[in-house]
């Protein structure tokens, strides 16, 4: 489980937890002003540099915090490798404090972030981590309240590996009071420490939280179903047996009939053909994915904007 980062000087984003619920909220009302009029946004970034630190690949990560900086005025930097690469993270974080005004990193080891965060005198994102993707989720709620409204009364099931983006979702929900049930085989479920995290989140926010094996259980009256694939990146060396531990877990016409009558699909992408989805989901009407996509770009605007922000304003 991660550490806890003492830092007063700045806000960081590694968990989605580090937003208060009312700041996830303000984050999203904000994505959905930039969503309707960037253009109002477009000197927001005037003289910012942020930092992009990819130890993995990405296509809508990357992306979309390159083109929503440029769109907001300001410039990005981009490093693709190794953290550390040919120095120690906390000089990496104390060089890059005096250069730029944020640093979003993607990593395998969550644990890079919290140095780079610990050592660093600017906000710094997670861009994905082996233990979340805060950023994602925050597109996906944005997402969710466009199609449904009010998030309190949504049922999302998750299906699939109890993973970073289920770590995500799971923490998100709690915190803005959804209803979510996660589905896994047996041996990949979520944390402990999460769904601890996840009682204690819906014990204030009115949310409810289930896991189980049974995704017939799992998908039961839901709103939404929601898949991720089953090898994350950095869990490649056990593709074989988790292709074979999860073949049952596809999400299908036939899932579909166990949920509710309009339930809508989301996928954080990239999909993986033959695998968690099947292509007649993926390409229905039911697909909420490309909105998810869409919405990344105004959902890391918004976050970025709130983290380079006092008081709703740039600095
Ligand atoms: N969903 C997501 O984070 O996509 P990328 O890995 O392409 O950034
Ligand atoms: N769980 C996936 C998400 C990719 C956006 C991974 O970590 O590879």
């Amino acid at each position: 489980m991660e550490k806890n980062i003492k830092n007063n000087r700045v806000r960081h984003y590694l968990a989605d937890t580090d937003l208060e619920p009312g700041e996830i909220l303000k984050v999203l009302a904000l994505a959905a002003k930039i969503k309707k009029q960037p253009q109002k946004y477009r000197a927001a970034f005037k003289n910012k540099t942020v930092a992009l630190l990819f130890e993995k690949l990405s296509l809508r990560t990357k992306f979309t915090l390159q083109i929503g900086v440029h769109e907001m005025g300001g410039f990005t930097v981009v490093n693709d490798g190794r953290i550390p690469d040919r120095e120690p993270v906390a000089d990496i974080a104390r060089n890059l404090t005096r250069w730029v005004d944020l640093v979003a990193a993607r990593v395998y080891s969550h644990s890079v972030l919290e140095d780079l965060a610990r050592h660093s005198e600017v906000p710094v994102v997670n861009a994905l981590s082996d233990l979340y993707h805060p950023c994602q989720i925050l597109a996906d709620m944005l997402t969710l309240k466009e199609h449904f409204g009010d998030l309190k009364k949504i049922k999302i099931a998750f299906v699939g590996d109890g993973n970073n983006v289920a770590n995500s979702l799971i923490l998100a929900s709690g915190s803005l009071g959804l209803n979510m049930a996660i589905a896994t085989p047996k041996g990949y479920e979520p944390r402990r420490q999460i769904i601890a995290r996840a009682e204690i989140l819906n014990n204030k926010s009115g949310g409810k939280f289930s896991a189980t094996h049974n995704i017939a259980e799992a998908v039961k009256n839901a709103d939404v179903i929601y898949t991720d694939t089953w090898v994350s990146m950095g869990d490649e060396k056990d593709a074989a047996k988790r292709r074979e531990d999860f073949k049952n877990f596809q999400v299908t016409t036939k899932t579909f009939k166990q949920a509710k009558p309009n339930a809508m699909f989301m996928h954080c992408l990239p999909k993986h053909p033959n695998e968690e989805v099947a292509e007649e989901v993926f390409e229905s009407a039911r697909s909420l994915v490309f909105e998810q996509a869409e919405n990344r770009l105004h959902a890391i605007k918004a976050l970025l904007f709130y983290l380079l922000s006092s008081g709703g304003k740039v600095k």
